[in-house]
């Protein structure tokens, strides 16, 4: 399936107005639209009401470009706001996750009261390991249960947690603990993938040993078997959370308290810790949540098939939905030729009404085929949400007509780890949709497409998408590295948050979205950089340059094709030879993760440049995707491409998923 070309979504012109009922009963109707619009400001502190303050606000908004502070003064406790006031409220018994274990092997059912027990018992046992309010906490743990606690314990003492997805390298976990200095590390032996456990522990213990702060790892049981032990450092959760009293008494925070931080690739090898707060953030993940999915929380079977190691997770798995006191299904798995029909059968047995994934998975299943769904009863459904990349029409359409049985509203929402929530989506009982477009912003947030100049384009027209005015759940800064935050995300325009992708205005003024436009690749909704993926190829010992492009792939959205040129005392056929290539392959999953793999890699003596020593990526994305080539004046050896091409013609393709 292609990717959602210019040409394509210019002619796109089918509209899906939302269903009647739907829209007559949803929680957002198109007066939102208006109230935001009077005074935004003073929309989202009506927002901000759903919560429980400790204390109240005495200002909403304090901007000083470009730091934001919101609901000021404020006073309130996240997990008292995920978790115990529900209960206090009296849905103690209410489901809060149905968990079904990968493969569907185990499963468990964890209602308000029981979250609240494991979370005062987690929040008890970080602190008798010392960890205190502001401490940071490196999370490095599969699908489970324990992990949402430990998110919320952290949360509940105010140690900002530091999510870490599993399937990052030791190296990169090391890297993220180390910059966000991290004290204690919490993690599991084992975790089950695609039905078979495999080790997490030894990549803690390879991280940990070059941190000399991190006080104690404290390790779930999720597999069994053998694990290395460091008697003093280590310290098993069944030792240490199942004693501890499961009453904890929460303290509330001022509103600016760190939240948590979430590392993200930018354009430099070194990832960025993503700093989030309290109040604001909480505010606008449990309203968007609220509005785009049309949450009835009597009522709705809500699954957000993300990973909790990234901001999707940490938004519309964890702090969204508990916040609304939401049922939800978590599934530790992930869908498998092995495993096709596995969601839908879960689907069908949940009666799950909001389904929330990412295109890649659409598009996975789509290519697995829409006979595997006939078999079973999905007409529970009634909103479906995208999210983590564009969503190309043809997938659009696909989701609803065979996932949403042409009845439900598809909801592509476009938003990123920094700006911690949904921005731009539409509203499923108010926009007529269109396949592809993320239509506008959400109620109370600012977002246009300008041009080089920072100019608004008009209908239309395209350019870099912009937010011009500060929302609530707004990155606060890079973790200890204020100067990259204000060079990456606002030294283009003046005052204005650029976000890095591309955007066209249709002639509606509906906004579609197009990709980035800097040096961050999307692979299956994952942010991997271009020079991230390099600095790993260039740390193998025979390789002297690197040059790494996001090529347009029909699955993932876009794969990795890397092009390197080895150091000149390997011999030639050494480097031609797939054990090269190999041990490449594997220097990247080192460094970063199997997620970074290039699909391909292509050895070549050369890299083109330009006359100034610039390596040209767009031509070299140009030659993985086999395009005619653009201008190539400033070449510097226009025999290079050639080269390169008839090079890549020869080579294989790689395994196609990175993984
Ligand atoms: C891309 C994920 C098009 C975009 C929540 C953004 C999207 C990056 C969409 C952020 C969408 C996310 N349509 N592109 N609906 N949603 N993106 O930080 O390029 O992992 O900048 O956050 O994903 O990725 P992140």
């Amino acid at each position: 399936m292609p990717e959602p070309t210019l040409d394509a979504l210019l002619h796109e012109s089918r509209r899906f107005d939302p269903p009647a009922e739907l829209a007559a009963n949803a929680n957002a109707q198109p007066s939102l639209y208006d109230e935001a619009a009077r005074d935004r400001v003073a929309f989202w502190e009506r927002q901000a009401q759903w919560l429980r303050w400790d204390t109240k606000w005495d200002t909403a908004l304090e901007w000083e470009a470009p730091y934001a502070k919101w609901f000021v003064g404020g006073r309130l406790n996240a997990a008292v706001n995920a978790v115990d006031r529900h209960v206090e409220a009296g849905f103690g018994d209410k489901v809060a996750f149905h968990w079904v274990a990968d493969g569907d092997t185990d499963r468990r059912t964890i209602t308000y009261a029981d979250l609240q027990r494991e979370v005062a018992k987690t929040a008890n046992a970080l602190t008798e390991l010392g960890v205190q309010a502001g401490d940071r906490v490196a999370i490095y743990m599969p699908m489970i249960p324990e992990t949402i606690a430990t998110v919320l314990a952290c949360a509940r003492i105010g140690a900002p947690h530091n999510v870490v997805f599993c399937g990052f390298s030791s190296d990169a976990l090391k890297g993220r603990i180390l910059d966000a200095d991290a004290r204690v590390v919490v993690t599991t032996d084992g975790q089950y993938r695609r039905g078979a456990p495999t080790p997490v522990k030894p990549a803690v213990d390879d991280a940990v040993a070059d941190c000399p702060d991190v006080r104690h790892v404290l390790v779930v049981r999720r597999t069994g078997g053998d694990v290395q032990w460091t008697e003093g450092r280590d310290v098993w959760w069944h030792d240490v959370v199942d004693k501890q009293p499961d009453t904890h008494e929460a303290q509330a925070f001022d509103a600016e308290q760190p939240l948590f931080m979430m590392y993200t690739s930018g354009t430099t090898a070194k990832p960025k810790g993503i700093l989030h707060t309290t109040g604001g953030y909480l505010t606008q993940v449990a309203a968007t949540h609220r509005y785009v999915f049309d949450l009835k929380p009597d009522t709705d079977v809500y699954w957000c098939a993300a990973d909790i190691g990234w901001i999707t997770g940490h938004s519309y798995i964890v702090y969204g939905p508990l916040c609304n006191g939401a049922t939800s299904l978590l599934y530790e798995g992930t869908p498998h030729p092995g495993d096709q029909d596995r969601w839908w059968k879960l689907v069908e047995e949940f009666k799950v009404t909001i389904l929330y994934t990412a295109p890649t998975t659409i598009r996975t299943l789509m290519k697995w085929g829409h006979e595997l769904l006939a078999p079973y009863d999905l007409s529970s459904l009634r909103v479906l949400g995208s999210v983590g990349e564009p969503i190309n029409p043809e997938a659009w359409v696909w989701y609803r007509t065979y996932v949403g049985g042409g009845r439900t509203p598809v909801v592509d929402t476009w938003w990123q780890t920094e700006t911690g929530a949904i921005m731009i989506t539409p509203l499923p009982g108010v926009t007529s949709t269109k396949p592809g477009a993320a239509m506008t912003p959400f109620p109370g947030i600012s977002a246009d497409v300008v041009d080089n100049d920072g100019k608004p384009v008009p209908d239309g027209g395209g350019g870099f998408l912009v937010l011009t005015e500060p929302w609530p759940s707004m990155l606060r800064g890079i973790w200890g590295d204020d100067e990259r935050y204000r060079e990456t995300y606002w030294s283009r325009f003046d005052k204005t948050y650029f976000a890095g992708d591309g955007a066209k205005k249709d002639d509606d003024g509906d906004i579609w979205l197009l990709g980035r436009v800097d040096d961050v690749m999307n692979i299956s909704g994952h942010r991997i950089s271009t020079t991230e993926v390099e600095h790993a190829l260039v740390g193998h010992p025979a390789v002297a340059e690197a040059a790494v492009v996001g090529a347009t792939d029909p699955t993932t959205g876009q794969a990795i094709v890397a092009f390197v040129t080895p150091r000149g005392n390997v011999a030639e056929d050494e480097s031609k030879g797939e054990a090269f290539v190999q041990s490449l392959r594997d220097q990247v999953a080192k460094e970063i993760g199997p997620i970074a793999k290039p699909r391909q890699i292509l050895v070549t003596p050369e890299l083109p440049k330009t006359r100034s020593g610039k390596i040209m990526r767009r031509l070299l994305r140009d030659i993985a995707e086999n395009r005619e080539l653009g201008d190539v004046t400033t070449l510097l050896d226009p025999t290079v491409t050639d080269m390169i091409r008839t090079n890549l013609s020869e080579s294989a393709g790689g395994d196609g998923d990175g993984t």
